[in-house]
């Protein structure tokens, strides 16, 4: 057991006392007198982007065809804003049934099993559309997907783009590695994006996604980097104006749920449930497309500048993460699928 685990173990049991009082708001399971489910829940699921991100509506319809496809018996009510929590809180919610579901970065599930850092690295995806024909296929992910279940009760459904992430500056623009020389850059808390940054040329800190304006306004960061839409959505353009277009990585988000309460769905729920989920992936992957344009008009008339760099520079300096990181035989056969599928 690796020591982040037995941290992630030792605030389980502190969370789950905590959050008694926070889940019998959230509607109760109840299942029949065989157990097998027939029941259903209100579940509650955390989310920290804005209402007006994709994620957030694509969900927001998945529960209301949910609840409209089961007569009421299952619904989801999704929590914006990381009103419950940031991502690595919402990671141990789930996992201790104190809340259902939450859409996680990929990034916090390669701190529970080093495969999913395989997804996770710069170059994984070519582009969107190969990352989602990818992320849906269960023969290839079916296992990676599962394989939370027994340890930390928590089922991965499947994935949603986090789109193509560049580098955005508080000070200068940043076309080449060396402008990135002594800036703080925001990393999501994953050993290998902390090392992304070094590759990038900058100082790499972890950091919540919530805590991220602050830090950019404040001068505590020189620099994030994610999407279009979480620049605009988020508003860190507001105070990092330098957009700069390295384009370094397509990343994942995964919606994850608890897997008990998952097992009392009934089978046929259980297929409702599926089927909508399936559709929300696909909503999802329509409307990123459609915000991301709309985001870079709305950053650019906000006195964002989209900066174009020197892409090769980057690419370069990122290649040698993939034999830094993928030490495993798993890790190294996942990679060559992965790649062998994009070809
Ligand atoms: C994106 C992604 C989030 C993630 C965030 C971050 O917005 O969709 O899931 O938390 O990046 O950089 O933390």
């Amino acid at each position: 057991m690796n020591a982040k685990r037995g941290k992630f173990i030792a605030t389980f049991a502190a969370l789950a006392l905590a959050l008694t009082a926070c889940s019998a708001g959230g509607g109760g399971t109840d299942t029949d007198s065989t157990g097998e489910g027939a029941g259903g829940k209100k579940m509650r699921l955390a989310l920290n982007q804005t209402e007006e991100h994709p994620s957030y509506i694509a969900l927001k319809a998945f529960g209301e065809r949910l609840d409209k496809a089961t007569s009421g018996k299952w619904n989801i009510e999704v929590f914006p804003n990381e009103t419950l929590g940031a991502q690595q809180e919402a990671l141990q919610m789930v996992s201790n049934g104190s809340v259902d579901m939450a859409i996680v970065s990929g990034t916090q599930l390669e701190n529970l099993n080093k495969d999913f850092l395989v997804l996770n690295m710069p170059g994984a995806f070519d582009n969107i559309e190969k990352q989602m024909k990818i992320l849906k296929d269960q023969e290839l992910l079916g296992d990676l997907y599962a394989s939370l279940e027994t340890e930390q009760k928590i089922t991965v459904l499947g994935g949603f783009t986090q789109g193509e992430r560049s580098v955005y500056t508080v000070k200068a623009p940043a076309k080449t590695p060396a402008d990135l020389a002594g800036v703080k850059l925001r990393v999501q808390e994953s050993d290998l994006h902390l090392a992304m940054a070094a590759a990038l040329g900058a100082q790499g800190t972890p950091m919540a996604y919530g805590e991220v304006y602050s830090g950019l306004q404040s001068g505590v960061i020189g620099a994030a980097e994610n999407n279009e839409v979480s620049y605009y959505t988020v508003k860190h353009f507001e105070v990092a104006k330098y957009y700069n277009l390295t384009k370094h990585l397509v990343g994942t988000d995964y919606l994850i749920i608890n897997t008990d309460t998952l097992k009392t769905m009934s089978a046929e729920d259980r297929a409702t449930f599926d089927k909508e989920w399936l559709a929300t992936v696909d909503e999802h992957t329509n409307l990123w497309g459609t915000k991301t344009k709309e985001a870079i008009d709305k950053v650019t008339a906000g006195g964002a500048e989209m900066v174009e760099v020197d892409a090769a520079a980057f690419k370069e300096a990122l290649a040698p993460l993939a034999d830094k990181f993928l030490t495993e035989a798993s890790q190294k056969k996942l990679w060559e699928t992965l790649r062998d599928a994009q070809k």
